[in-house]
């Protein structure tokens, strides 16, 4: 079997749309959408991510600030900042872009950023709220990859998910959002013992270990869909996924590539929950 290439840039661009009219609805009623982006340090990839969402408003329509802060900040200046945007009307959603620098407690800094603000759905409120099926931002990649397999037509209730990898960001939460709607789900970790006995039963497997080429054609079943959320140098410095996709893509009845797969719909959700924190405040 040849798989169907989920193609992610374009159904991010479809989202992008129906997002960019409902902006402009806002505004026509006086409330244009803001986020604000805090970017402490240097961190290279970090800076490349935070233009991009920056690009994204501003293609959107929605109002955009970017924090750019020193390495060297203290904790208490970086929440101080955050209790400021916490209070400004004219920002809908906050951002700070993660890794943070050694000496700042990501939690606390997650914690300070206020849950209606919380659009990258890191605020353990947010959390709580997704795992017992509340309304609540939803964090931005897990929301991306159910938003592909839906405008794929592919159907989650019933089947088994087995999602290989368990961050914060987005392994434990993607296994949440499958299991809210009716999956079968298992985890798998780098301490998973005959990972191969697991992921061959799935229907769906999230590839989400941050390892290049990790998930081979033998982790896979013949027909199954395979999400690729990794964003990994080869050894040749060449842009590649946590699956090895030449291999896999020949038994895989669907599959996402790298670049272009999953990548694209993370912003895509980000912008879509500055939208709907920016709706929310009209019925406050
Ligand atoms: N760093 C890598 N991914 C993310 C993300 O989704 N949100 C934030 N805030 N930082 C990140």
């Amino acid at each position: 079997m040849t798989a169907v290439i989920i193609n992610g840039k374009e159904i991010a661009s479809k989202k992008k749309a129906e997002i960019a009219q409902e902006v402009q609805k806002l505004r026509d009623l006086g409330i244009t959408p803001g986020l604000a982006v805090i970017l402490v340090g240097d961190n290279h990839a970090s800076r490349t991510y935070v233009k991009n969402k920056e690009k994204t408003c501003r293609e959107l329509g929605m109002h955009s600030i970017l924090i750019e802060l020193p390495e060297t900040v203290s904790q208490e200046e970086l929440l101080m900042k955050i209790e400021e945007l916490n209070g400004d009307p004219a920002i809908h959603g906050i951002l700070v872009q993660l890794p943070l620098p050694k000496h700042i407690d990501e939690t606390k800094v997650i914690e300070s950023i206020s849950p209606y603000k919380d659009v990258d759905g890191f605020h353990p409120i947010n959390i709580g709220r997704m795992m017992t099926g509340q309304d609540a931002f939803l964090p931005c990649t897990p929301y991306g990859i159910m938003v592909l397999l839906e405008e794929s037509g592919i159907s989650i209730e019933g089947k088994h998910v087995v999602v290989v990898g368990r961050s914060n960001i987005v392994g434990k939460p993607v296994g949440q959002l499958f299991l809210n709607q009716h999956a079968t789900v298992t985890y798998c970790h780098s301490r998973t013992k005959d990972l191969t006995f697991h992921t061959s039963q799935a229907d769906i497997i999230i590839a989400a270990v941050g390892i290049a080429n990790f998930i081979k054609a033998e982790h896979v079943k013949e027909g199954a869909v395979v999400i690729d959320v990794g964003i990994n140098r080869n050894e040749t410095g060449k842009l590649c996924g946590d699956v090895a996709y030449d291999e896999v893509s020949e038994k895989a009845g669907f599959i996402t590539p790298v670049p272009g797969g999953v990548g694209p719909m993370t912003i895509t959700m980000l912008m879509f929950n500055t939208l709907k924190s920016a709706k929310n405040t009209l019925h406050s």
